[in-house]
């Protein structure tokens, strides 16, 4: 990159308001800058400024027909950038906003084909956090932004962890601690007469159709559940340059088939696994998230990343059900191979 920045970090649970101010003001000035949401941290732009959202992608090096959720912090906004929104919009919107539900709509004119990824269609959510809702308001337009990671890395769940993807691409991060969610917001296209989920998240279909009576999930999530990837597959995404190899299955057989091969590479591997069976790796480092899906969600993308500060060649993933779909889908992606014993 040509131009490159002094990254800065402020601390937006000490000074707040500062945060927020110096913030909308870099975005005003058609700058990027990474805010805290409740899901992963977001690489913000003003989502009707093209020239800026472009430096969005240059400093991702995100691939240009990937479109952007707009960060919304009311619903006037919403009617500015969403056409022909249904009432279901507006139930799912009273019931899970602000929270990590993004809903995808027609678009508008305001939205530049820059964000819609050159489709006719835009995704927006309300996200749960001051910080950025302040921001949002403060700016008093709404932000484009994708998770705030070198694009095909693991969605980074705190400051410290957008600052090593892109300290030197992008000038301002505000620091709000970590991401009580960890995973990224599930995704619903509400443009059809039943909701579709495009990306499964905290909000599960089930949530969604107790709301809107129905639900379908996209053929393409099925997809990947049900025939796991080989390695080397297209959808490889959320990946450290560990090398993840996911197993499922009866737990005492997953540990021995683990174990068997954790030795090859001894000082160089880790397992990551729930509290509940990390007794079963003796001897072994072992990456904890906790007992709860809600844990397995907020410890996931930290562990990943966690394997590529420790230098590891492989990790082993233990997936139990539990740990529910979002966790299955990032997995999925970053896994190099599927193992089911
Ligand atoms: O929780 C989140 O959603 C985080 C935080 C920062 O809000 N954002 C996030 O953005 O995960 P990103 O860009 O990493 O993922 C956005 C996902 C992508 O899979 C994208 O293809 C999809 O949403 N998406 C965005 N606009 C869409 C549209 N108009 N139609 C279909 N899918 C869309
Ligand atoms: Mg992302």
């Amino acid at each position: 990159m040509a131009d490159s920045f002094l990254t800065k970090i402020i601390n937006g649970a000490k000074n707040a308001d500062a945060a927020v101010h110096e913030a909308a003001e870099i975005l005003k000035s058609g700058e990027v800058c990474a805010l805290p949401t409740e899901t992963v941290y977001g690489l913000a732009a003003n989502a009707y400024d093209e020239k800026a959202v472009s430096k969005i992608f240059e400093a991702k090096g995100r691939p240009q027909d990937n479109p952007l959720i707009c960060h919304i912090s009311n619903l006037s906004m919403l009617e500015e950038i969403a056409a022909d929104i249904p009432s279901c919009a507006y139930k799912l919107a009273e019931k899970f906003w602000s929270g990590p539900l993004s809903m995808v709509f027609k678009k508008t004119d305001k939205i530049p084909e820059r964000v819609s990824g050159g489709l006719d269609t835009v995704a927006v959510r309300m996200p749960d956090n001051s910080l950025i809702k302040s921001v949002i308001s403060e700016c008093g337009f709404p932000l484009a932004a994708p998770s705030a990671n070198v694009s095909g890395r693991p969605s980074p769940t705190c400051a410290e962890d957008v600052y090593f993807d892109l300290n030197g691409k992008i000038p301002l991060i505000i620091d709000g601690g970590e991401c009580k969610v960890g995973v990224e917001s599930t995704v619903i296209d509400v443009t059809g007469s039943v909701p579709v989920i495009l990306r499964p998240g905290e909000i599960t279909a089930d949530m969604i159709a107790n709301i809107t009576g129905s639900v379908k999930i996209h053929e393409g999530l099925k997809d990947v559940k049900e025939t796991p990837p080989s390695p080397g597959m297209k959808y490889r995404h959320y990946s450290p340059n560990t090398r993840i190899i996911t197993y499922a299955g009866e737990k005492n057989a997953v540990a021995k088939t683990i174990m068997s091969r954790y030795y090859l590479y001894k000082d160089k591997a880790a397992v990551i696994c729930g509290s509940e069976i990390r007794d079963l790796f003796k001897g072994v480092r072992v990456i904890d998230l906790g007992e709860s899906k809600k844990s397995a969600q907020q410890k996931l993308f930290a562990a990943l990343r966690l394997t590529d500060r420790l230098s590891l060649k492989e990790a082993f993933f233990c997936y139990e059900d539990y740990m529910g779909e979002a966790v299955l889908n990032r997995i999925t992606k970053a896994s190099a191979e599927i193992i089911v014993v």
